[in-house]
């Protein structure tokens, strides 16, 4: 629990208590404590509240305002060390556990506080103690929670068992990185809604599972519940990228998965002007042949000792930004997720169009699993029902093949043609001639995206603009 000691400036040696990892509360309520400020005074702390008030206030509350002359908003604190009054302050800080800031490669309280909000998010509705550390980009935080899972201390002939339905830098991360430089088994599930398939490549060198929820670009869930308990089986972790879901729709760690990662540079960063990624991540993982101290707090362990290590750290700036955008997100994704299954639906009922990616129709294969786990969260506290929520990414295939694809792309006016998603700027891409050319490059018999299927990823734009863009561009073919 933090302590406010009411002063705005104060060495990190007083101030380490503050940075400590949030404990998420998950659904327990509006909770608010009170408590002693340094002074006497009484503030209250949000320890326990509803998604969005977390978003809002979870780490960045009365007392920790306090901690920065009672600035509204959280400040960037964008110096790249801290100085300190004494050798004996110094000391005692860079003894520390490495939560403190010091030397921002090893900590810095605007980083601090993104990843208490992360945590709190993902960590919403858990029934376990969660910690995050976040770093550069998406990429960083998928290589940062799974290399370390690699080890060779834990065992000879490590191998791995994924879906390929995967984001194409992590498939080469897994390939390439890990498979071709490192001597990792990489073990692709054929079909990554049979968990007999999952279950019969796990063995005795098996050091985790991997999953993408939804999957880039076409939307593919796994059952998260069975392949955690195939993992705990195991003794080791099954890992979610849950990027497109974002913590507002899908947490994975509340259905018993172990580890998430996202690229913040997404949904979480809608308004595009960050790179970011994250590792969140259960306390007492009980992991097999791993250390204790990467057991007990996987995110911790990641961030005091490989991320600062291999120094692919957060800017201060980018994590300010990034700050202001998750503070909007259920709203955001809410909208996004409306309007997308909305086009989803026209796009399924248009001549033009011969196939719909979308987990919201029912002739999406994974559309039984996405019923039972996308749901919004709290939309129950809103009147009554929960409701389900499908998410932003809609992919679709025009008639006519690649070169018609190709055309619809050019032909498109309010809708970006960029190569990202989750921004609140609808985007298309064709991610077979893009994001995932690499895979077909270095495989060509391990194709898992159609090559004319564009990738459209839905921001917050009117409905009727968006879909009066869309029928220009397929009707002009
Ligand atoms: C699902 C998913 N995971 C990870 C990444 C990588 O994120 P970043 O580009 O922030 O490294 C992406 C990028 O598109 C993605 O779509």
């Amino acid at each position: 629990m933090r302590r406010s000691t009411g002063k705005a400036t104060e060495p990190s040696a007083v101030r380490r208590a503050e940075h400590q990892p949030t404990t998420p509360p998950g659904r327990k309520g509006n909770t608010r404590e009170r408590r002693a400020d340094g002074g006497g005074r009484q503030v209250a702390a949000v320890t326990a509240a509803r998604f969005t008030t977390l978003a809002i206030s979870g780490s960045y509350d009365h007392a920790e305002s306090a901690h920065h002359l009672g600035a509204l908003s959280e400040p960037a604190h964008l110096a790249t060390a801290q100085s300190f009054p004494s050798m004996d302050a110094m000391l005692a800080a860079t003894a520390e556990d490495g939560d403190g800031w010091v030397y921002s490669r090893r900590g810095n309280p605007t980083v601090r506080i993104l990843e208490q909000t992360v945590a709190a998010l993902e960590g919403y509705g858990v029934d376990a103690e969660v910690s995050a550390t976040v770093t550069a980009t998406g990429m960083g935080a998928i290589t940062l929670a799974t290399m370390p899972l690699l080890s060779a201390a834990a065992g000879p002939k490590p191998n791995i068992v994924a879906s390929p339905q995967c984001y194409g830098s992590t498939t080469m991360v897994f390939d390439k990185r890990y498979g071709q430089e490192r001597g990792v088994d990489v073990r692709w599930v054929a079909d990554p809604l049979s968990v007999e398939d999952w279950a019969r490549r796990i063995d005795d060198g098996t050091r985790f599972l991997y999953a993408e929820v939804p999957s880039n670009p076409t939307v593919q869930l796994v059952d998260i519940p069975a392949l955690s308990a195939l993992a705990d089986r195991a003794g080791i972790p099954l890992v979610v990228d849950a990027t497109l879901a974002t913590p507002a729709l899908l947490r994975p760690l509340a259905l018993g998965a172990h580890v998430v990662v996202h690229s913040l540079t997404k949904a979480a960063g809608a308004s595009g002007r960050s790179m970011g990624g994250a590792v969140i991540a259960r306390h007492d993982l009980g992991l097999r042949g791993q250390p204790e101290e990467l057991s007990a707090d996987y995110a911790g362990y990641l961030r005091r000792g490989p991320l600062r290590d291999m120094g692919a750290v957060l800017s201060p700036f980018n994590a300010w930004t990034i700050l202001s955008d998750i503070r909007e997100l259920r709203g955001r994704v809410d909208a996004m997720s409306r309007t997308a299954h909305a086009v989803a639906r026209h796009l399924a009922g248009h001549a033009g169009v011969v196939e719909v990616f979308y987990p919201g129709l029912e002739s999406h294969r994974s559309h039984h699993i996405a019923r039972r786990d996308m749901w919004l969260v709290d939309s129950e506290l809103d009147g009554g029902e929960a409701e389900n929520r499908f998410g932003f990414l809609v992919c679709f295939r025009p008639a006519g093949g690649v070169r018609a694809a190709h055309a619809v792309m050019d032909r498109l006016g309010l809708i970006w043609r960029a190569n990202n998603l989750g921004q609140v700027r609808s985007t298309a891409t064709i991610p077979g001639a893009t994001t995932h050319k690499q895979v077909a490059d270095a495989d060509p018999d391990r194709v898992t995206v159609p090559p004319d299927m564009i990738r459209l990823s839905v921001g917050i734009e009117h409905l009727d603009d968006v879909i009066e863009d869309l029928d220009q561009a397929l009707q002009a073919r």
